[in-house]
């Protein structure tokens, strides 16, 4: 069984470790946090404890190392257990800026181990309901994709909302176009921390001549999580705050009836929403790992993917600085 070491057992890690210890041998739980470790040791009573991330990455018996400490610290930690010959599932993003993450791909590769950002919404069922309806040319041809993920708070003061809400987004985007952006322009405020923008608007344009949006805040009366897609033939909404109708397909779009010929009409049909199954996203993130560990899929692909996210948050980054 697969051998795995969580480092970083603040509000997320320990989701992580929960399922590691489910699906594999959880060997190892790590944080710099006395009270943190002394908190879970009892939970994982069969994994060791170490405040030291050299510790765990000393034993040859771990296979696998998770990251889910403070965004600074993923691209070190990455880069030591990758070194160590350790396969990484790493919190996203996995490093901020795009050089250090092509480092992290390239040493991935060189060691012939899995590198897999945490990009957790590429294993929601809802997500990828709408990459299936796409690839399979259900909506007709995309035109543009939009991301909303607006609320009131949480309020960050260390990371702003391009950074904090739209990796998840972008993620998103990137995974149903499948390609790279050819223009990324971010416009935003920073209206109670300095420096940190806390409404966050991103323009996309792709080489096929798509277009993307995404409306990233925690101050909106909203709470949404939503991404839509607009094709030629249907449009699809995946929402999250939805309970049992996450996706909703409608039969809706333009068309140009012969008999007014130059003139675009628009058509309404069937509005309906398959069934979704209601696995937890993180516990098919998490097997997705193992698998790629097992030498299941293309882990160089799943790297590039998120090399990919990197890239493009450096370019909606230096756009919202200028
Ligand atoms: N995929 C998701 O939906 C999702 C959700 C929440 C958080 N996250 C990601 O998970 C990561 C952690 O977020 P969080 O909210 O749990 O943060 P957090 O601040 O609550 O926890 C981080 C923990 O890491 C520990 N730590 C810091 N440096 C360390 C080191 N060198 N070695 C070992 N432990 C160290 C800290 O003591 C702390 O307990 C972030 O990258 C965040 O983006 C992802």
């Amino acid at each position: 069984m697969t051998k795995v070491a969580v480092a970083g057992l603040g509000h997320w890690g320990p989701n992580l470790a929960r399922n590691f210890d489910d699906l594999a041998e959880l060997a190892w739980i790590c944080d710099v946090d006395d009270e943190k470790r002394a908190q879970y040791a009892g939970r994982f009573p069969t994994a060791r404890a170490t405040a030291d991330f050299g510790e765990l990455l000393a034993d040859d018996a771990v296979d696998a190392v998770v990251v889910a400490t403070p965004v600074p610290t993923h691209y070190e930690l990455a880069k030591r257990a990758l070194e160590a010959g350790k396969h990484v599932l790493v919190e996203k993003p996995p490093a901020m800026r795009a050089a250090e993450m092509d480092e992290l791909v390239e040493l991935a590769e060189a060691r012939g181990r899995v590198l897999m950002p945490g990009h957790l919404l590429l294993y929601h069922p809802g997500v990828r309901k709408l990459k299936e309806l796409v690839d399979a040319g259900e909506l007709g041809e995309v035109l543009c994709v939009y991301g909303n993920r607006q609320n009131l708070g949480i309020i960050r003061s260390n990371e702003n909302a391009l950074w904090s809400l739209g990796v998840h987004d972008l993620s998103v985007i990137l995974y149903l176009l499948g390609e790279e952006p050819s223009e990324a322009v971010a416009y935003g405020r920073d209206f109670l921390n300095e420096g940190v923008e806390d409404v966050v608007f991103c323009y996309l344009r792709f080489p096929s001549g798509k277009i993307a949006h995404m409306h990233l805040s925690w101050l909106d009366p909203h709470k949404m999580r939503r991404m839509t897609v607009v094709g030629t033939e249907k449009m699809v909404v995946f929402d999250d705050m939805e309970l049992e109708r996450k996706v909703t397909i409608y039969e809706k779009g333009p068309w140009k009836p012969v008999e007014r010929y130059g003139e675009w009409q628009t058509r309404t049909g069937d509005i309906h929403s398959p069934r979704i199954p209601n696995d937890e996203p993180l516990k098919l993130e998490c097997q997705a790992f193992l698998e790629l560990v097992g030498g299941k899929g293309d882990p160089g692909q799943v790297a590039r993917d998120g090399a990919m996210v990197v890239r493009a948050l450096e370019r909606l980054t230096e756009s919202l600085r200028a």
